[in-house]
């Protein structure tokens, strides 16, 4: 028989979306960058919080209420590095705490669901069951990042509009934290899904506003 052996290190990012340069990124690595400070100190805080926020009381109820599945929303311009630090909480709590993670650019996202809903015989049967592998990790997996809200293609449906409120509230109501990023204001956020939704966000995240100029060379 023949067995392959992967580094255990590498084993641990299988599965979980997030993109090799990212993988087994720590707060170190992001602090060593040297940019947005409060927003690496806020991180920190919520990995080092996390066992409290979600613990629960013998009869099985969350023992605090008000903070229980409670994600994390990234705001702010290109390049701010948003995407990075949210990659970090991922690997931490991953590293940390054994929980299963995964990260879907919510565009890449959208796009699986609505291949699902398409597909038919011509479909080859294991690309549809990778489709649903990725769909169903992020409804159960225990924390998800979906990467760059608002950046999805919009249509006359509302069908990724609806299916983040959906996945968002089912997330929220089940206990799961979600991270969210994006480029998008709060007024950007009303208009493209709904003031509810806006307004929901402030209930299942704490909001980081990520200020100054873009790292990415190029942009300034
Ligand atoms: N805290 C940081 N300090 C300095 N540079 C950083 C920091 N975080 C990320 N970077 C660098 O900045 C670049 C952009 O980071 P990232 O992709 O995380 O930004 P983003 O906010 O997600 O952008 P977008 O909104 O376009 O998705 C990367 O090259 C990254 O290495
Ligand atoms: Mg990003």
């Amino acid at each position: 028989m023949i067995t392959t052996r992967m580094d255990p290190e590498k084993a641990r990012w299988v599965g979980t979306g997030i993109p090799p340069r990212l993988r087994g990124l720590t707060f170190n690595d992001v602090e060593e960058m040297g940019g947005q400070a409060e927003a690496v100190k806020k991180a920190r805080h919520f990995v080092n919080g996390y066992r409290a926020q979600q613990s629960k009381n013998w009869r099985g109820l969350p023992t605090s209420p008000n903070v229980y599945g409670l994600g994390l929303l990234f705001a702010g311009q290109p390049g701010t590095g948003k995407t990075t630090l949210a990659a970090a909480v991922l690997c931490e709590l991953r590293r940390r705490y054994g929980l299963t993670v995964y990260c879907a650019r919510y565009s890449d996202h959208i796009e699986r669901e609505r291949k699902l809903v398409r597909a038919d015989q011509n479909v080859d049967p294991e690309q549809i069951s990778r489709w649903q592998y990725a769909v169903e990790r992020v409804q159960w997996a225990d924390v998800v990042l979906l990467d760059d809200v608002g950046h999805e293609h919009s249509t006359d449906s509302k069908f990724a509009e609806d299916t983040l409120e959906r996945l968002l509230r089912q997330r929220y109501d089940e206990g799961r934290p979600t991270l969210i990023t994006t480029n998008l204001s709060g007024d950007d956020w009303a208009a493209r899904y709904s003031k509810p939704l806006r307004s929901f966000m402030d209930q299942c995240t704490r909001r980081q506003i990520f200020t100054g100029e873009s790292y990415r060379r190029g942009d300034q």
